[in-house]
């Protein structure tokens, strides 16, 4: 594992932190990169849902998925869809999920206008904690700074400081010693 990487990190906590072969959304689809973690965590067994307002995101992400050799898109145990994460709740029934991943922001590669914002993350996120199962868990990487800015970030911090330590356990991680608004990784357990 490569330590100093954000996504590879997230991965890493998911992988030992799950069981293979259940059902995993992906929030934030892009350039497909977690959707193929996933999916690859499904295997032959388990489902994913991935989401992304942006056709590109769904284009190059299938093209990701078809060139690793998935063939989960043909049959449906792999559904990309094109749609706000806000709206999960329309594709997941709650207590259904072993994990839910998002990382915030814009398209890598893409147009930085069109980026995650606090308005639609934080319904997002707790849609998503709904559709936990219990012993589910939330992966969520906030980025800060440039042309992301800091509200994303306080937002979705304060939403998940709010959280019932009762019913959840939440990690926040930092990467200490670097400048420049290093991104967050942070997890949340749900019991
Ligand atoms: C940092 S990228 C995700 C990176 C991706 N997981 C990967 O592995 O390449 C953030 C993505 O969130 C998408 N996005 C923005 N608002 C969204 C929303 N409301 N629902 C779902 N996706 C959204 C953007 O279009 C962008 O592709």
């Amino acid at each position: 594992m490569n330590y100093s990487k954000v996504t590879d990190w997230c991965h890493e906590v998911i992988r030992t932190q799950v069981k293979a072969g259940g059902f995993y959304i992906d929030a934030t689809m892009g350039r497909g990169r977690d959707t193929l973690f996933l999916s690859r965590l499904a295997g032959e067994e388990g489902r994913v849902l991935a989401f992304d307002i942006q056709p590109e995101a769904l284009k190059t992400t299938g093209e990701l998925l078809k060139s690793s050799g998935m063939t989960g898109v043909e049959d449906g145990r792999i559904r990309l869809v094109l749609d706000g994460h806000e709206s999960m709740d329309r594709y997941a029934k709650e207590h259904t999920a072993d994990a839910v991943c998002f990382n915030f922001g814009y398209l890598p590669g893409g147009d930085h206008r069109i980026s995650t914002s606090a308005k639609t993350s934080i319904p997002a996120i707790e849609k998503g904690l709904k559709i936990l199962k219990p012993g589910g868990m939330m992966s969520l990487c906030i980025y800060s700074g440039g042309d992301t800015g800091f509200e994303e970030k306080e937002a979705v911090l304060a939403c998940l400081k709010g959280l019932s330590p009762k019913e959840y356990t939440v990690i926040a991680n930092e990467y200490y010693n670097r400048d420049n608004h290093p991104p967050m990784p942070v997890f949340v357990f749900k019991f």
